[in-house]
Parts: structure tokens; sequence; C-alpha cells
């Protein structure tokens, strides 16, 4: 679906808070967890339609980018543009500004390192996703709107949302453990083996640069990076979360 149906609720939240209209904020809310929820439905086609040796072994490689890439460590040289290399990170789902919206609309604030790295990400957004984000971060904020209100309904909206958000960046770990980090350790396994009888599977995995093995396309290193957003101390929505949430949902 595209960033504008998703996003649209958005500008409804926003307004509702400032007119302090507290039912057209949780209504615009339940939409968003819906779609949050939608996202995950649709990332499990991940597992129908991609084989993980073949993205650890093929795909990732033409994504990677020049930039915190150890296998390019001072980036690219652009013939004929300029003599000095240039770095630049690699296609990622961390420059897709859906997310990072919603971070900004609930008050979700990540660890200071991943935090920078979701921020340089802006710089590969079409300029107005980053100017959107920009402005949601300006407004005033849902998560006091949420407090002050005392909505029995706003405030089970909103814990919806962060927990939606929570279960999708959950379920995005199992992935990139299923599609990185399981083939990783299979290509370390057959290097160490140096089988003479690999089968074609294990020879697309093993071909994959050794450098790459715990890097993103992005260029992040994986799990310390998109492990903080959970369990990071400096997420003061977690919190908010933990004091309003008795059971989180999956
Ligand atoms: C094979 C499937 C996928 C893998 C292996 C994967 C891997 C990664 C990795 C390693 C990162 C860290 C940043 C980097 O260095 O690139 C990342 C970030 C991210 N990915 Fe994925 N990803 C996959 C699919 C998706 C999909 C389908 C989505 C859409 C919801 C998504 C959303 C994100 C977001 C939003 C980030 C930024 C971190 C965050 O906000 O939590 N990824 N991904």
């Amino acid at each position: 679906m595209h960033l504008s149906a998703r996003a649209r609720n958005i500008p409804t939240v926003i307004n509702g808070v400032r007119c302090g209209d507290s039912e057209a904020v949780a209504r615009a809310l339940e939409d968003i967890s819906q779609s949050i929820q939608d996202m995950t439905d649709k990332f499990k086609l991940m597992h129908v339609y991609v084989d993980p040796s073949v993205f650890y072994g093929i795909m990732r490689i033409y994504l990677s980018g020049w930039k915190d890439n150890p296998c390019m460590p001072k980036g690219l040289v652009y013939e004929g543009v300029q003599a000095e290399p240039m770095e630049y990170s690699g296609g990622s789902a961390a420059q897709s500004s859906l997310l990072q919206c919603f971070d900004e609309l609930l008050g979700v604030q990540h660890e200071a390192k991943s935090g920078a790295f979701l921020s340089r990400m802006r710089d590969y957004m079409p300029p107005a996703h980053k100017l959107l984000i920009q402005d949601i971060s300006l407004q005033p904020s849902l998560k006091s709107f949420v407090r002050q209100q005392a909505s029995e309904r706003l405030n089970q909206a909103f814990r919806h949302c962060v927990a939606k958000l929570l279960a999708l960046r959950s379920y995005h770990i199992n992935v990139v453990s299923r599609f990185i980090t399981v083939p990783a350790a299979h290509a370390r396994q057959l290097r160490t083996l140096r089988s003479q009888r690999q089968e074609s599977e294990g020879e697309m995995i093993s071909r994959a640069p050794i450098a790459l093995e715990q890097r993103g396309t992005g260029g992040s290193g994986i799990m310390s990076f998109l492990k903080t957003p959970t369990s990071s101390p400096h997420m003061p929505f977690c919190t908010f979360w933990a004091e309003s949430v008795e059971s989180p949902e999956q």
C-alpha cells in the first residue's frame, strides 16, 4: 500500500490533539494499529516468496552500498565525477519513511547510536518524506495528550499502536535472523568444512562476502542495531507503555 494511504491518519491524530478531540484521535490510532498489523501480515510473505539462501548469497550483495561496508572501506570512486571516493549506504527499509513517521507520532525515542543511524537514513528518502517526519516531530506531544485526557478508549488505542509497532519490530528481528544470521552461521560452517561436494544452496551462501556477515544492506551492525529499539532504557515510550499495559499483544 502507498505511504499516503497508511499515513493519512497521522494528520487526523495531530489535528485531534490540537482540538482536544480524543474520540477522533482514538479512532485514527485504531486505524493506525490496523495498518501496522497489515504490514506485519504482509511481512510474513517474505517467507513465501524469498529463499533465505538466495537473499543472503545474491540479493543482499547487490543491495549493499559503499558506506560502513568493510569490503569497500574507502567508498567508491565515481570516475568522471570526482577523484575522491564517495560513501553511500545501500538500500535498506530503514530508508522508508513510514515507521519513522509512526515513531515520531507515538514519541518513540531510539538509543543514541541507532537514532543517529535512522536520522542519517532520512537523507536517502524523498525530501518531502524527510520533511514530513520532521514536521510530525514538531507537533504537540500525543503521549502527553493521552495522559491528560484520561480516556480509556484513547489510552487503549495508543497502547495498541505501540504494542503493534513493537510486535512488528520483534517479527523483523526474527526475519533478520532467518535471512542473515542463520545463513551467515551456515556459511561459516561450510568454509570450515571446505567440503568438495557442496550443494548449490551451500555454494551460494558460502560465496557471500565474509565482511558482510553481520551487516545490514544499510551498513548497520545488524543485531546490535535492531535489538536496541525494544530493549533500550532510553525509550521513554517503553516506560509509559509498561506503566499502562498489563499484557502486551503479540
Ligand atoms: C529479508 C528481509 C529483511 C531483512 C533481512 C532486513 C534486514 C534489516 C536490517 C539488517 C536492518 C538494519 C539497517 C540496515 O543496515 O539496513 C533493517 C532495518 C529496517 N528494516 Fe528490515 N529487513 C528485511 C525486510 C524488511 C521489511 C519487509 C520491512 C518493512 C516493514 C523492513 C523494515 C525495516 C525498518 C523500518 C528498518 C529500520 C529499523 C527500524 O526502524 O526498526 N525490513 N532491516
